[in-house]
């Protein structure tokens, strides 16, 4: 295929060099948006009279039998072509003649690409946004189910007090509303700076109207300075962001649902559809799913990393090492989007072994601090409470004992505010029914979260 920018040169270019330089195979997925951003561009050259009525239908419709010839499968696109935007337009001269060739005023493919890009993100953030709303939903429906399934809470992986399943899980929904808001603060963002008619770098000569074909794209508003409208790819870098924020969320729950269906833990078991066997060990059901969305989380890393370090040094405005933004970009989204749609029926179909947790929750001296504050209701100062309870806990591991075992008694001899009533205090129904306070894992507090979640998924 001819360049369009041949003119100018006396030799073609090198076939190595050509497919170097070429990014028809990786930007040609935003063929829609490209092609819906020249039609607002048409129409915007034909109400400020820079191309005439009859010039502007022409183009339509060529556009449109270009989107409607790839939609069904009659046109391929050609590798050939330097990039997407390239081709549509030469598809469109093909089509249509000397309008074709009218379309490009008032604009350069700088902007268009930083257009198109924008454009395929909005939708993809959409996308994603209602993917984990679905997981959101999947966590919900499992908190439902598990309000009052106890299981021992961890610090540095040491069982530390009891609290509930819903309690535990309903924290990685808090996570995912937070990722899906800051999805949101960046789409607001892309909203606000429509690049087109930046033209390269400096602007035009010809009178257009911007800010219409912005709004024509549902934008509400323009990039105000045009050398930022060509340069700027934060937004990218920004939503790479908080792609690796989901990753890592999901990362840490993988990780959890991996320990979790280890023989150490038996909390839950994966459904078989979402495990995979080993073709040596016959009894191996291994938790491939989980481990693979916590391997993909360094992939999404590396394309944020890839492309904060191809942006660093790149004098403005447009230059090629720009190109590289969108592999980084789509390889993410294609890696999220993978990652959120396995982990919600992954999770949804998990069988969940209330006794397995219980069991764990009654090891491990996890309602230690309740015993402390129990003295401390009986008046003593909290260190001082906690000082006589490591010494029943040290007698205990001692004597083989739990606080459940050891005898009035025994206890008295520790401190004589010690009564009958510290059984009561210790047991881990009364441990998890008593964290009231707002947050905690008592049961209005999981309701509480519960509704939070149920208003957001509007459901
Ligand atoms: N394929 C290019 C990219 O993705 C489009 C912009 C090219 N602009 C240019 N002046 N060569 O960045």
């Amino acid at each position: 295929m001819d360049k369009m920018w041949a003119g100018r040169f006396e030799k073609a270019l090198d076939k190595q060099a050509d497919d170097f330089n070429s990014s028809i195979h990786f930007d040609s997925r935003m063929y829609k948006q490209d092609i819906i951003g020249s039609m607002a561009h048409a129409i915007m050259l034909r109400r400020q009279g820079i191309i005439s009525e009859t010039e502007e239908k022409e183009i339509q419709k060529g556009l449109s039998g270009i989107l409607a010839d790839i939609e069904s499968g009659d046109l391929q696109f050609d590798m050939n072509a330097e990039d997407i935007h390239m081709f549509v337009e030469s598809e469109l001269t093909k089509r249509i003649g000397d309008a074709g060739k009218k379309l490009h005023t008032a604009r350069s493919r700088n902007d268009q690409v930083a257009l198109d890009i924008r454009m395929y993100l909005m939708s993809e953030c959409e996308e994603i946004g209602g993917l984990l709303k679905d997981l959101i939903r999947a966590i919900r429906d499992l908190a439902k189910k598990h309000k009052t399934t106890i299981m021992p809470g961890y610090t540095h992986l040491q069982r530390a007090q009891p609290i509930t399943f819903a309690h535990h899980i309903l924290a990685y929904g808090m996570m995912f509303t937070r990722d899906i808001n800051r999805l949101g603060d960046a789409v607001k963002r892309m909203y606000e700076s429509c690049s087109i008619g930046s033209c390269a770098l400096a602007g035009t000569t010809y009178d257009t109207d911007r800010e219409w074909e912005a709004k024509r794209l549902g934008f509400s508003g323009i990039s105000l300075n045009s050398i930022d409208g060509v340069s700027d790819r934060d937004f990218c870098v920004e939503l790479l962001s908080a792609y690796a924020m989901i990753m890592m969320h999901l990362s840490r729950f993988s990780e959890e649902i991996i320990l979790w269906s280890s023989w150490e833990f038996k909390f839950v078991e994966l459904d078989d559809s979402y495990t995979t066997g080993s073709s040596i060990m016959p009894q191996k059901k291994n938790p491939d799913m989980a481990e693979l969305v916590r391997g993909k989380t360094g992939r999404v890393y590396g394309d944020l990393m890839a492309l904060l370090t191809t942006l660093k040094g790149l004098p403005l405005a447009y230059n090629k090492d720009m190109q590289e933004d969108k592999e980084a970009i789509f390889d993410a989204v294609d890696t999220v989007k993978k990652c959120v749609s396995i982990f919600t029926p992954m999770l949804a179909t998990m069988k969940v072994l209330p006794e397995n947790m219980l069991s764990a929750a009654g090891k491990g001296f996890i309602n230690a601090t309740d015993l402390a504050d129990y003295l401390v209701k009986k008046g003593k100062p909290f260190r001082t409470a906690y000082k006589i309870v490591g010494e029943i806990v040290a007698y205990c591991i001692q004597n083989g004992l739990i606080l459940e075992t050891v005898s009035l008694d025994k206890y008295k001899e520790f401190d004589d505010s010690f009564e009958k009533d510290l059984y009561g205090e210790i047991s881990l129904k009364t441990c998890v029914e008593k964290r009231i306070s707002a947050g905690g894992t008592g049961e209005k507090s999981v309701e509480k979260q519960i509704e939070f979640l149920t208003e957001l998924l509007n459901d």
